[in-house]
């Protein structure tokens, strides 16, 4: 399956993926990575693996979010895309793009939802005394952090954690999860 990576940063999920992809057994091909960031390191990565990049920030959008969003769903297509996937996308979808690539899109967060939505979910987990933390890929729908859920891992919060501490062990299972979570969402396509 064709698959399309937007990223906004750093990028390790991404690598995750682009490290599944690496294997001919695993269901996925990354056609795409876009940014909405010209200065994400992800975009290098991306390079230096030989994918098709594109680069498109909102700036020149000015307020009208649905404009950049239809930028981005024309380079999806153009790639071919049939799945995307957010990695790290950090910019809170309108419903034009969820409903162009509804229950064909998915995304990574780093919390045990429907715990934690939003930012800064590390923190939150310290400071509510959770005794355990995690991450979660789920579906995109309308609702930020919301939709149905295809997979989630576990971590510990152990004594002494600070929120850098438990994002490295919760990162260390997303990295797992992704390209699993993905693996078992196209196999449940195609049985379907
Ligand atoms: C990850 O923690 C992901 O769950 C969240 O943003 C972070 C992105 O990290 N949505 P990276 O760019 O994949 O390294």
């Amino acid at each position: 399956r064709p698959i399309a990576v937007l990223i906004s940063g750093r990028g390790s999920n991404m690598r995750a993926l682009i490290a599944a992809c690496a294997d001919p057994r695993f269901p996925a091909r990354i056609v795409a990575v876009l940014s909405n960031r010209e200065d994400a390191p992800g975009l290098r990565t991306a390079e230096e693996a030989g994918l098709h990049t594109v680069c498109i920030p909102s700036k020149p959008f000015g307020r009208d979010r649905e404009a950049h969003e239809r930028a981005i769903d024309d380079a999806l297509r153009a790639a071919g895309t049939e799945i995307v996937c957010l990695a790290g996308y950090m910019r809170v979808l309108t419903p034009f793009l969820v409903g162009a690539w509804s229950g064909r899109m998915l995304n990574i967060h780093p919390s045990l939802l429907p715990a934690f939505p939003g930012l800064h979910t590390h923190a939150r987990a310290i400071e509510s005394g959770v005794a355990e933390h995690g991450c979660t890929v789920h579906l995109v729908t309308e609702g930020v952090d919301e939709g149905p859920i295809l997979g989630q891992a576990r971590v510990p919060v152990l004594p002494g954690d600070t929120p850098e501490i438990l994002a490295a062990r919760v990162l260390e299972e997303e990295h797992r999860l992704y390209p699993h979570a993905l693996a078992a969402f196209i196999e449940g396509l195609v049985s379907a």
